[in-house]
């Protein structure tokens, strides 16, 4: 983990309520996909922690939805401003052998899952999951690099109507491995759909006091004890969150 301070370069907003930033500066404490960044906001006490959608060796990306405060402030940053983040945070995505992986995400959970996808080495499936049109993004960019998207919104304006459940059921997707992030209810809800027999990985939430280990404000209990979302994950096997998965 470093803490430095970044410059941003790009600051936009790609649909309802979600913006993507750029930033330039030291990425090279980055070494997996779903591992996050936590930023010092100017009148906020805590740092807001938010996933690393993707990196190369001088930018990360954000992806970020304006939910209060913070959020707010970002929204309005302009480029060339400077960002204090700690870098590096986490435990991201593993990527496994598997035949056909899928990838799903909900709401703004889908952010880490794009550099995810950009790594792995064989097609994916991505299941997007919104609560309507106007709040879809990052659609073209998974295609682009060869996914199979599908899609479920909510009110039913673009894709299934429903949850990502629904849109895997109605397309008949079988996977042999799974990756992550979004709403509780959500995960819950795959967890309860997928097969016990497929293996996964989650990307989990919690509000966050330091976002490094040293507060314990995040803990969880898993089937291997207690652990730290902030530090030993955000991402957990399906198998280390039986007991967890269980009460989402
Ligand atoms: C590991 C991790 C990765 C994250 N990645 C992203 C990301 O890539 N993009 C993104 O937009 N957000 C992400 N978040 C959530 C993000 O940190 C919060 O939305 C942000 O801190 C809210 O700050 P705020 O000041 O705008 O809102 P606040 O004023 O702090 O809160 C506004 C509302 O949002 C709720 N809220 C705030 N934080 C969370 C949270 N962590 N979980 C559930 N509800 C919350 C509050 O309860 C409140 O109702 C991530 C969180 C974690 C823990
Ligand atoms: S937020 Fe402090 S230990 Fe996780």
């Amino acid at each position: 983990m470093i803490q430095d301070h970044y410059i941003i370069i790009q600051n936009d907003k790609i649909a309802n309520n979600i913006y993507k930033m750029v930033v330039e500066g030291d990425t090279k404490v980055v070494i997996s996909p779903g591992q996050f960044v936590n930023i010092r906001i100017e009148g906020c006490f805590l740092r807001r922690p938010i996933s690393i959608c993707d990196w190369n060796d001088k930018t990360i990306t954000l992806l970020y939805k304006v939910v209060g405060k913070g959020t707010e402030i970002l929204s309005e940053m302009k480029p060339l401003t400077k960002l204090d983040m700690l870098v590096g945070l986490g435990n991201g995505f593993s990527i496994k052998d598997s035949k056909v992986p899928m990838l799903i995400g909900g709401g703004i959970g889908l952010a880490p899952l794009f550099g995810l996808c950009r790594r792995m080495p064989q097609k994916t499936v991505v299941v997007i999951g919104a609560d309507t049109q106007r709040s879809l993004f990052f659609v073209d960019e998974f295609k682009s690099l060869g996914a199979d998207v599908i899609i479920s919104t909510d009110d039913g304006s673009e894709g299934t109507k429903g949850f990502v459940t629904d849109a895997i059921k109605t397309n008949n997707i079988e996977c042999d491995y799974f990756y992550t992030c979004g709403p509780m209810p959500m995960m819950n809800a795959l967890n309860t759909y997928l097969p016990e027999t497929v293996p996964g990985q989650f990307s989990l939430e919690s509000r966050m006091g330091c976002g490094f280990g040293a507060c314990v404000g995040c803990s969880i209990e898993t089937t291997n004890g207690v652990k730290r979302i902030c530090k030993d994950g955000p991402v957990f096997y399906r198998n280390d969150l039986r007991n967890e998965c269980h009460k989402m």
